[in-house]
Formats: C-alpha cells, structure tokens, sequence
C-alpha cells in the first residue's frame, strides 16, 4: 500500500493538470472575442472570480496603463458573460486584477524559471501566446505548449 500511495496520487494531479486544459473553453462569443482580444489573448473567463471582472470592467479606462474603455451597452454584454462563465474560489482571485498573480496561475507555472518569464520572446506573463501556441484554436492543453528556449513541452507524465 505504502508503496503504490504516492504513485496514485501523481496519477491523480496528472489528470487534474491534464483536464484544466480543456476546461478553458467558454462558449464562443465574438463580440468579448473582438473587444478583449484586439490587445492580447481573450483570457479565459473562468481564470478570474465574478467578483475581479465586475471591479475590471468598471474601471476600464484605466486598465494596466491602457484605456480599454467601450460604450454601455458593449461594456454591459461583455461584463454578463464574463460574470457568468466566472471561476470560484480565491485560487482564482488577485487584488491585482491580475490572472497572472491568482494562486492557481504561479501553481500552475511553478515549472517556469525566473530567466524564462523574461525571456524577450516571452516579455510578460499576461503574453500566453508565447507559450501556448495553439490558443487562437481554443486549445490551452499541456499538449499545445511549447516554452521558448525549452522547446516543446512534453507534460509531467513525458507521454509523447
Ligand atoms: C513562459 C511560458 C508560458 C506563459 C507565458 C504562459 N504559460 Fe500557461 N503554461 C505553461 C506551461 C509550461 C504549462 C504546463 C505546466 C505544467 O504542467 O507543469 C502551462 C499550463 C497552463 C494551463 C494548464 C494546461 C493544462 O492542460 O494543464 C493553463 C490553462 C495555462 N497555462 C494558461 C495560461 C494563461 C491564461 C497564460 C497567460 C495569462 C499563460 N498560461 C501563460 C507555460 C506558459
Ligand atoms: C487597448 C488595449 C487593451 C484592450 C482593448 C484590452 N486590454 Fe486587457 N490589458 C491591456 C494591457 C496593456 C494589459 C497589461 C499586459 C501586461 O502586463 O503584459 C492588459 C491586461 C489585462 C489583464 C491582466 C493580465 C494579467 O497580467 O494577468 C486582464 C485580466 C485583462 N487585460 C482583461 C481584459 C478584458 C476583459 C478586456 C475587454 C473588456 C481587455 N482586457 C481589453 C490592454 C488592453
């Protein structure tokens, strides 16, 4: 028993790791696609609480140095579908508003060294595309990512 314990349990956070890809996926909406995407990727909306997009969206002319601002009604269409494709839980909150400082984005990067995340072809962490080369098809999986300067990213499990 002891010794099959610890295999299980890295069986059990490889398909935990292996399913978040997959949960990223909102139902398309081109309008938040369009607005929300024209600078960097669409984020995910359930990579932040209700809470954190209802403080985001309200404060959009003063958005991390941008003015990102849009008319009422835009600004209220989008605000309904982020809220309710939200995710839960302070693993997914930041003061910041940042989805790059909730608990579950540095759990889930704890792979990246310090000398990656600045790597130029890198530049921010909010930059998800130099990494996670196949988000324009809605993929987020541990199978679409490829590190700069590490290559293809083959996964805890090294099953490909
Ligand atoms: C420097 C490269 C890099 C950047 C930039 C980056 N990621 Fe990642 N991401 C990774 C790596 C590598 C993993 C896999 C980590 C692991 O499995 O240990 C990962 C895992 C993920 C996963 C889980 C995938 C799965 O199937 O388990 C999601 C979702 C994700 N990242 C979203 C994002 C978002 C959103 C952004 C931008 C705000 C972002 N990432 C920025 C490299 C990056
Ligand atoms: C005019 C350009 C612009 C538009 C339009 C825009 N953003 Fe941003 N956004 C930025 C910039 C610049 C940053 C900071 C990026 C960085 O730190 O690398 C940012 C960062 C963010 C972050 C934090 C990323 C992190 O570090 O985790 C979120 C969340 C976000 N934007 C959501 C949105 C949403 C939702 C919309 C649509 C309503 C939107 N943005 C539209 C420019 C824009």
């Amino acid at each position: 028993m002891k010794r099959i314990l610890p295999s299980l349990a890295l069986l059990a956070a490889t398909q935990l790791a292996f399913a978040e890809g997959g949960k990223m996926q909102a139902p398309p909406n081109a309008l938040w696609q369009e607005e929300c995407g024209s600078c960097h990727t669409a984020f995910p909306p359930r990579l932040l609480t209700e809470d954190n997009w209802k403080q985001l969206m309200s404060g959009l002319d003063k958005h991390f140095g941008d003015n990102a601002e849009l008319n009422v009604k835009d600004r209220q269409a989008i605000k309904d579908y982020l809220t309710r494709h939200a995710g839960t839980g302070a693993r997914h909150s930041a003061a910041s508003l940042r989805i790059t400082e909730t608990p579950w984005f540095t759990r889930e990067h704890r792979s990246i060294s310090p000398k990656e995340w600045v790597n130029p072809q890198v530049k921010s962490r909010a930059n998800c595309t130099a990494c996670h080369q196949s988000v324009a098809q809605g993929r987020w999986s541990e199978h679409d990512i490829s590190v700069p300067g590490r290559g293809r990213w083959s996964g805890d499990d090294d099953d490909d």
